[in-house]
């Protein structure tokens, strides 16, 4: 698994389940979201809503890492 899997199902996977379409909580299914990659960073960076920030969590360069992995969840269009 590479780090950002690692991250992924281990920080996220919680609300937003390891294939990223769980939706618990209000989470939003990641495999239908149509933000770019810097909004993303920016949402798991500084929270929204009833997700948390994530920047005393995360280092940047693992907030990208984990961004990354989430948008390879992205359903095939
Ligand atoms: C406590 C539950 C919870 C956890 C844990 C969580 N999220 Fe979220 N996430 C949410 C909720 C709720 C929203 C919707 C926020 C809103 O728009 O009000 C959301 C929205 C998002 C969005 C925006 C999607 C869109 O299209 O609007 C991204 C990207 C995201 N989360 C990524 C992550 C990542 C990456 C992690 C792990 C580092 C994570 N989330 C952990 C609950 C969670």
């Amino acid at each position: 698994m590479k780090p950002g899997e690692v991250m992924f199902n281990a920080q996220c996977a919680l609300c937003h389940g390891r294939k990223g379409d769980l939706g618990l909580s209000g989470a939003k299914d990641l495999t239908r979201s149509t933000l770019t990659r810097e909004e993303m960073i920016a949402i798991v960076t500084h929270g929204k809503g009833g997700m948390m920030a994530y920047a005393k969590v995360l280092s940047a360069a693992e907030i990208e890492q984990v961004v990354d992995y989430a948008r390879t969840l992205h359903a095939a269009e």
